[in-house]
C-alpha cells in the first residue's frame, strides 16, 4: 500500500528519549550516546568514618586570635635572633611572657603582651638589609678584641643590632650582607636554601679542566666533603704563574674556598666574593654600603621561603 504522504515518516524524534537507539556510523566508529534520560540520585548523607581502634580522631583546629602570632617569631621579630634560636631559648627557660616563665612551644601573643628574653625587655625593631663591599685587612666582627679594623666602621647607625650573614676572611674583600632581621640571616646561611655565592679566586699555578673537576664533584676539607661546586675557568696570568677562577658554592663553611683550592693542590693568592644569591658586586666601592629596598628584600625572602 502506498504510504499516506500526509502522516509523517515515523523518524527517531518521534520517539520517547528512552527509545532512541545509539546510532553507529557506516565506517564502524562508535558514537557514544548521552545519557539522556539518568535517574536522579539518591544523596546519602555520608556517615562519619568509625574510629580506628588506637587512631585520635581529628579535632578541627581553632583559628588563632587576630593579631596573635607565636612567640618564637615575635622574638625573632625583635632582631635578637632566628626563630630556631628563639625556640632555644623558649626550651631552656630564658623566655617571659608578662612576668610569667613559659617552656612550652607554640605559645601564642597579642601585641601588648610583654616579652622578656634573659630579663630584657624586646621590642619590634625595624628590620634592615644591607650590601657592603668589605675591603681587605676588615674583620668580619663588630667588635675585635686585637683592635683590628671591623665592618663596624663602615655600617650606618640604625640604632638595631645588625650582624654580618656569614663570614668573609680578613684577607678577602666583596661583597657582604649584614641584617637585623634574624630569620633571614639564617636561612640565607643554611645550604638546604641552596643560596649561591660566586667569588673570583686566583690560585698559584694553572689548574687544568680535569683538576678543576675534583671541585666541581667535590673534595675533602675540615668537616668533611664539600657539595658540588660550579667552576669556570678565567683568564691566566702566564708571567705571575696564576689563574682566575670563577667559582660558585652554596655552603658557607670556614675558609671553604681556600681550603677547597688548597684540596686540589692551587693555593690562593687573593679572593673576592662578587655575588650573594641574587646581588652583584659590581659598581660598588671598597667600604661602600647599600640598603636593600623593600622590593629586594621581598625576592631575598621568597628565595628562602619566608612571606
Ligand atoms: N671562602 C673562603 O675561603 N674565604 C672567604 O672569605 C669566603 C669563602
Amino acid at each position: 500500500m502506498p504510504r499516506d504522504s500526509r502522516k509523517p515518516a515515523p523518524t527517531n524524534k518521534s520517539k520517547t528519549p528512552s527509545a532512541r537507539k545509539p546510532s553507529y556510523p557506516k565506517d564502524g566508529g562508535r558514537v557514544f550516546e548521552r545519557n539522556v534520560n539518568p535517574k536522579p540520585r539518591k544523596v546519602v548523607p555520608k556517615k562519619p568514618a568509625a574510629a580506628k581502634p588506637g587512631v585520635k580522631p581529628k579535632i578541627p583546629k581553632k583559628a588563632p586570635p587576630e593579631g596573635s602570632e607565636r612567640l618564637h617569631v615575635r622574638i625573632a621579630h625583635s632582631g635578637i635572633c632566628s626563630r630556631r634560636a628563639a625556640e632555644k631559648y623558649i626550651a631552656d627557660g630564658r623566655v617571659e611572657v608578662n612576668g610569667e616563665q613559659v617552656r612550652e612551644m607554640g605559645v601564642m601573643v597579642m601585641p601588648d603582651d610583654e616579652i622578656r628574653v634573659d630579663g630584657q625587655k624586646i621590642t619590634e625593631a625595624k628590620q634592615y638589609t644591607l650590601l657592603l663591599n668589605k675591603p681587605k685587612g676588615v674583620v668580619t666582627t663588630l667588635s675585635d678584641p686585637q683592635g683590628r679594623a671591623t665592618i663596624l666602621r663602615y655600617l650606618p647607625e640604625y640604632g638595631v643590632q645588625l650582624k654580618p650573614v656569614g663570614r668573609l676572611d680578613m684577607d678577602t674583600s666583596g661583597l657582604l650582607l649584614v641584617t637585623n632581621d634574624g630569620d633571614l640571616a639564617h636561612r640565607l646561611m643554611h645550604p638546604r636554601f641552596g643560596v649561591e655565592k660566586e667569588y673570583l679566586a686566583s690560585v698559584q699555578g694553572i689548574p687544568d679542566e680535569k683538576t678543576l673537576d675534583k671541585l666541581r664533584k667535590g673534595v675533602f676539607i675540615e668537616g668533611g666533603k664539600t657539595l658540588p661546586a660550579k667552576v669556570e675557568m678565567l683568564p691566566t696570568d702566564r708571567a705571575r704563574h696564576t689563574r682566575t677562577l670563577k667559582i660558585i658554592i652554596h655552603e658557607g663553611r670556614k675558609r671553604q674556598v681556600r681550603q677547597m683550592c688548597e684540596a686540589i693542590g692551587h693555593p690562593i693568592v687573593s679572593l673576592k666574593r662578587v655575588r650573594f644569591g641574587p646581588f652583584y658586586l659590581k659598581g660598588m666601592k671598597g667600604g661602600e654600603c647599600r640598603l636593600l629596598g623593600k622590593a629586594e628584600i621581598e625576592e631575598l625572602r621568597k628565595m628562602v621561603g619566608l612571606d
